[in-house]
């Protein structure tokens, strides 16, 4: 079997700075706290633990010291009740959502309806709205957009890791609710070229492994683009997870990850579908890909 990394994987740009500014903010005189976990990945979020970096889900759990902002970001208000605590904070949003929080405030402070294309849920969008002081409306689908009432001005948003295919087919929809329309183009480009990555990938193997958080909301849409493609597809958060029965007659198999799994557990999922199939193995970077 061989065995074929798609060519963008794993941590984005991000990702990594946040988890590099979390691991340069330890410090033994105070605790630190990231607020939620870094990334959507438990065996990250165990090693900053190990670090000393632990994990508070609000504010009000910090006693002092340090708070670490992830890449997701946060609304305004977080800000304000961290500096009442007298918290140091620790800003690792990512710039390109930081671009999309600002985006949506300019937008609302010159009167535009902001529509944030995303998961209502998703705690970027959720950081977002809080910059449209929760004046946003959120649609992620077509049929979400149809419903939307008219406004005569509506200046839209995308949650920096949507589907670009997607996002283009609900702002022809938004199009229609409005007078007059203004869009950013927020989404992120990691995460596009990570999505065609996997799908040349997939349509090159017999099964793909994508390796990620199961709550890690990119690395699901990675398993449903290479499903998409026609590819066999299994989302896995650990080598653990594999099942030989998966290889059994695959001649070339591919690995992707989502923008929040680190490296090692990429290739501790290499290494295990490598004594799966102990022959012939030939570890390859997408591009050379030979089937048989
Ligand atoms: Fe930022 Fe793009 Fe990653 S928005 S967190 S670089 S997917």
């Amino acid at each position: 079997m061989k065995i074929v990394m798609a060519e963008h994987r794993g941590f984005c740009y991000g990702v990594k700075r946040a988890v590099d500014m979390a691991l340069a903010s330890t410090n033994a005189n105070c605790p630190v706290h990231t607020l939620g976990p870094i990334i959507h990945n438990p065996q990250m979020v165990s090693h900053l633990k190990a670090q000393g970096i632990d994990t508070a889900n609000k504010l009000d759990e910090i006693p002092a010291g340090r708070v670490i902002i992830r890449s997701h970001g946060v609304g305004p208000e977080v800000y304000h009740q961290a500096e009442t605590q007298q918290l140091e904070v620790v800003d690792a949003t990512c710039p390109h959502v930081k671009k999309a929080q600002q985006a949506a405030h300019a937008l609302l402070t010159v009167g535009y309806q902001v529509v944030i294309v995303g998961e209502q849920h998703h705690p970027e969008v959720q950081s977002i709205i809080a910059w449209t002081n929760h004046k946003a409306q959120v649609v992620e689908t077509p049929a979400e957009a149809e419903a939307l009432p008219y406004y005569p001005r509506i200046g839209v948003v995308a949650q920096t890791t949507f589907a670009a295919k997607e996002f283009e087919a609900i702002v022809t929809v938004v199009k229609t609710k409005c007078e007059e329309l203004k869009i950013e183009r927020t989404i992120c480009t990691a995460t596009d070229l990570r999505q065609q990555a996997a799908i040349d990938l997939a349509k090159k193997v017999d099964i793909i492994i994508i390796v990620g958080g199961k709550s890690s909301a990119n690395t699901a849409r990675l398993a449903s683009v290479c499903r998409e493609a026609g590819s066999l597809a299994y989302h896995i958060e650990s080598a653990n997870e594999l099942k030989p029965e998966w290889f059994t007659g695959v001649q070339v198999a591919g690995i992707t990850a989502g923008a929040s799994t680190p490296d090692w557990v990429i290739e501790e999922v290499y290494k295990k579908m490598e004594e799966m199939n102990v022959t012939d193995v030939v570890k390859l970077e997408a591009g050379s890909i030979v089937k048989g």
